[in-house]
């Protein structure tokens, strides 16, 4: 074997990465940033990009560790449920289906409190077990309705006017759960290390003190279903109508309650692999990633090592990295880098390359024939045939590694950042395609037990990689969806195994308590707990 291969073919058994970074604890001065850090943690950072502001793979890898720009155009229309034809006076939920909203416009309320408080998780069961014209309180209350309310929640709909600048927080992040999902948020932009998981109107009026100091106006964070804490509705929004929900109770409306679950999951779903029309703009090179830094990810429950957390950062890595964030934003605002690079195509381009022909390698092919048929096809073009040594070869492991990047003229720091991040994945893509090629195409004595050794090197890449197109679902029939688990819903199955479920199946495992649980909802009610801050239940 050529000895560059054997280097390659080393450094593949050693560890997932050919680096060497280690992880020291890095005081104030010499923390920040490194290719290093951003090669170790490759395999991330490009699922990272290639999910971002898509509900299939940030529901998977839901403990999201990266800061994004991302701006809502003009025109676009959002949603907010709420119990008044007002507009909210303070912080407030949109959606970007009416299917989300819808939820939450109901008259929630609490006893002698000022505004209604839903109770997030348990609107499921409202509808299921038919307790329309009764103001649901809270898991156990629920009290008869005042001679002047009505169950009639109502839908806002609101234009914006002009283009909303917003933050958006990857993964989960309106997942409610002690799992990981709020760190980004809690430890990295609050600095609250001792958070609970609701307190959402604290958690929104601090996030919009750091959006108004940036000059955001607001964030987008996603549970089931993406949604934007606006700071301010009457900035930049018009209000298109805020029409009264129908009376469930009147025969008309029969059947709702029955369908709400599986129609609300399937709007959902339909934001699987984006939201749609443009919505939202994401300014990929504005990426600020925990996972550029050399910090310690290390998830402190040995059960879920899949699941990265802040919790052994230190304040000092933690506010360099939010220090980086607000530069970041100044940046893109005042001109020093404007130029946004489309890194989650770069992506879509290399998993489209490569996702269904691994595949195919790693479990179906068993001749050899056409295992090298596969081979060859993928990396041919990269080899310069009228020459056969080591520096050859190494040129084509290395045009391979950029076959996809090779045009793109990283801007700014973080570009440098995330471009490392995907080409020590593409990197290990060619390194072990060309090891595979090697066992079973040049190798003149190739047998069956080559072809078996390179469909395991292909598994392992397969592990390595853990692209979540792989965890997909076949087409579901018209009366399922391909369910994942999406807080506040979902049991460990629809987790480790998402597959098409219909209604009553993903009723199984609704609400809390199953996978995103155990947590402290809903919060012990304290006596004097009648006006909902700081509560943790809010409208959307
Ligand atoms: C109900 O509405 C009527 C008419 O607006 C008002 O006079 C009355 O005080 C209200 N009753 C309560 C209990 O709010
Ligand atoms: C990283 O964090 C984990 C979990 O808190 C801890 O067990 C481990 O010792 C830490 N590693 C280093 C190098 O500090
Ligand atoms: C829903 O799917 C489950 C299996 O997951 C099946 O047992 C049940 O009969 C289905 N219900 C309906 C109404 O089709
Ligand atoms: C909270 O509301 C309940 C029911 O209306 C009432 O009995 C209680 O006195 C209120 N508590 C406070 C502190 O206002």
């Amino acid at each position: 074997m050529p000895s560059v291969l054997r280097q390659l073919a080393a450094c593949l058994v050693a560890s997932s990465l050919c680096t060497t970074a280690s992880m020291l604890p890095a005081t104030a001065k010499d923390f920040g940033p490194s290719e290093v850090a951003a090669k170790e943690n490759g395999f991330e950072i490009f699922n990272a990009v290639h999910s971002a502001l898509r509900q299939w793979g940030s529901s998977l890898n839901h403990n999201g560790l990266s800061l994004f720009l991302a701006t809502v155009p003009k025109g676009v229309l959002l949603y907010h449920g709420t119990h008044t034809t007002e507009l909210p006076p303070g912080p407030e939920w949109l959606a970007f289906e009416t299917e989300h909203a819808e939820n939450f416009a109901r008259p929630w309320r609490r006893p002698g409190g000022l505004r209604p408080t839903p109770p997030e998780g348990r609107m499921f069961d409202q509808h299921m077990h038919g307790l329309h014209g009764r103001l649901v309180v809270d898991n156990e209350e629920s009290i008869p309705l005042g001679p002047n309310e009505t169950v009639h929640g109502n839908l806002h709909i609101y234009r914006v006017t002009k283009p909303l600048r917003l933050l958006y927080i990857d993964g989960m992040g309106a997942g409610k759960c002690s799992l990981g999902t709020l760190d980004t948020q809690d430890l990295l932009l609050r600095g609250i290390r001792d958070h609970s998981p609701m307190g959402e109107f604290e958690r929104a009026a601090d996030l919009c003190a750091i959006a108004k100091e940036w000059e955001l106006q607001g964030v987008i964070r996603m549970e089931a279903g993406f949604e934007i804490i606006k700071c301010d509705f009457s900035d930049s929004m018009e209000l298109v109508s805020a029409n009264q929900r129908p009376d469930f109770s009147n025969p008309g409306n029969t059947g709702y309650p029955e369908v709400q679950l599986l129609e609300y999951i399937r709007a959902v779903s339909q934001r699987y692999y984006g939201i749609g029309a443009s919505r939202v703009a994401v300014d990929y090179s504005s990426m600020v990633s925990a996972m550029f830094y050399p910090v310690n990810l290390t998830n402190p429950d040995s059960q879920r090592p899949d699941l990265p957390r802040l919790v052994s950062a230190t304040d000092k890595q933690l506010e360099v990295i939010r220090s980086r964030v607000a530069e970041v934003v100044n940046e893109r605002f005042d001109g020093t880098h404007t130029n946004t690079i489309d890194w989650q195509g770069v992506t879509d381009m290399i998993v489209a390359r490569y996702s269904e022909r691994l595949k195919y390698m790693a479990e179906e092919i068993d001749t050899l024939v056409m295992f090298q048929g596969e081979v060859n096809n993928l990396i041919n073009l990269h080899i310069e045939y009228a020459r056969n040594d080591d520096d050859t070869l190494k040129l084509a492991v290395g045009r391979c590694t950029k076959y996809h990047t090779a045009s793109i003229a990283p801007e700014s720091p973080e570009d440098r950042l995330i471009l490392a991040g995907i080409e020590s994945v593409t990197s290990n893509i060619c390194s072990t395609l060309f090891h595979v090629r090697e066992l079973i195409v040049v190798d003149p004595d190739a047998d069956s037990g080559s072809l078996v050794a390179a469909r395991e090197a292909i598994q392992d890449l397969v592990n390595r990689l853990k692209w979540v197109e792989w965890r997909n679902c076949p087409k579901c029939g018209y009366d399922e969806v391909c369910f994942v688990a999406m807080w506040p819903m979902g049991d460990e199955e629809s987790h480790y195994h998402p597959a098409c479920r219909n209604s009553s199946a993903i009723a199984t495992g609704l609400g809390f308590g199953s996978y995103w649980g155990p947590n402290d909802w809903p919060p012990p009610r304290k006596p004097d707990d009648n006006n909902t801050n700081g509560d943790g239940h809010r409208d959307l």
